[in-house]
């Protein structure tokens, strides 16, 4: 069986990323059909949508989608509808990927590269499963309104809608849940429960689906003390769940405790297990196209590709191992680059990864 998959390279380094984690899948000897489409500023510039409807198409018939990443500040005056950011979060909603894998995991070839103590991140090893297509992200109505009554009469008002429904908490859920049950089996929800209806409700859920995992410890956080906790004493994590927006920042924070972002895949899966994988770090317009980027994420996000949405994974063990080598060799990106070590290109990367394959 052939497995499809859509290669949506995006912006920025994007494309010279993606094109290093299409060579090492090519290289694996699967029956892979890969088909580039434009997504993002480039495909507005080509086609004048951020998300074309033949990009969507190709990304709704394929098995995965590899994403490299959207973004420069040139489009930075368009209407939010014609932003390229608006591809992510379209795709996000249209393929139904309500579940965000973000793992942030310090190679110990890596340790130096955090900005907290080394005793404090040495072996961090956690993962943030972050709902995504639901929350204030996506809840209506939003916009911009005149106030009819209060203090602010007459005046215009900004506004968005938070809200989860019963289902949407309880399958998030579902996700964390059996991802701690195959790890330490302990489990943090991350939620305002003392401030927000909809915190309460969502930890309520929790709660109850809970009593169908006996064996994973739950416990309950509130979003400030949960980022606080995350520079204090980060190993105390092992499975983070959380909503659309709380796991937007926390993410981004879990993943600066390693201090590589170039190191960190991500998976977004729908309940079919279709998923769209892309880097944690975004397109760095300033260093596109000189080859310097790191390819790893997105290399190690093919990965989990291979693991989650084609079932293969030996594959994606093979695939990891060899990046695991890569480093062990003192291979660098100049993102990681300490003293001491090689510093190489982005194809270079690339090259030593295939290599380390076999
Ligand atoms: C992310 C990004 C996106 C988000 C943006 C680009 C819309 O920050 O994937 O975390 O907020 O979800
Ligand atoms: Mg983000």
């Amino acid at each position: 069986m052939t497995h499809k998959i859509a290669v949506l390279p995006g912006d920025g380094i994007g494309i010279e990323i993606t094109e290093q984690a299409q060579r090492v899948l090519s290289a694996l000897g699967l029956a892979l059909e890969m088909e580039s489409a434009p997504v993002g500023g480039a495909a507005y510039d080509a086609l004048g949508h951020p998300l074309p409807p033949s990009t969507l198409a190709l990304a709704k018939a394929s098995d995965a989608v590899l994403f490299g990443a959207v973004g420069d500040w040139k489009y930075d005056s368009l209407e939010r509808a014609l932003r390229p950011e608006q591809a992510i979060l379209g795709l996000r909603k249209a393929l139904g990927l309500f579940a965000n894998l973000r793992p942030a995991i310090l190679y110990p070839q890596l340790a130096n590269a955090s900005s907290l103590k080394p005793e404090i991140v040495a072996g961090l090893d956690i993962l943030i499963v972050r709902e995504l297509t639901g929350d204030i992200y996506f809840g209506q109505p939003r916009g911009v309104r005149t106030v009819e009554e209060g203090a602010f009469k007459g005046e215009r008002q900004g506004f968005d809608t938070m809200h989860y429904a019963e289902s949407e908490v309880g399958r998030i859920a579902h996700v964390a849940f059996q991802a701690a049950s195959k790890r330490k089996k302990r489990l943090c929800s991350v939620d305002k429960a003392n401030v927000l209806e909809t915190s309460q409700f969502w930890r309520d859920i929790m709660i109850e689906v809970a009593k169908e995992y006996p064996e994973v410890e739950l416990s309950h956080m509130y979003i400030d003390n949960a980022a606080m906790q995350l520079v204090r004493a980060p190993k105390a994590f092992d499975v983070v769940v959380t909503g659309n927006l709380f796991g937007d920042i926390l993410s981004d924070e879990a993943a600066m405790l390693t201090g590589s972002i170039g190191m960190l895949p991500s998976a977004s899966l729908n309940a079919s297990n279709q998923g769209l994988y892309e880097p944690s770090h975004g397109s760095a317009p300033d260093i596109a196209g000189k080859n310097m980027a790191n390819p790893l994420a997105t290399i190690l996000s093919a990965a989990m590709l291979l693991r989650y949405s084609l079932n293969e994974a030996a594959q994606a063990d093979r695939v990891e191992a060899a990046v695991q080598a890569v480093l062990e060799q003192g291979l660098r990106t100049a993102d990681i680059y300490e003293e001491g070590t090689v510093k190489v290109s982005t194809s270079e990367m690339g090259d030593a990864v295939l290599k380390a394959l076999h």
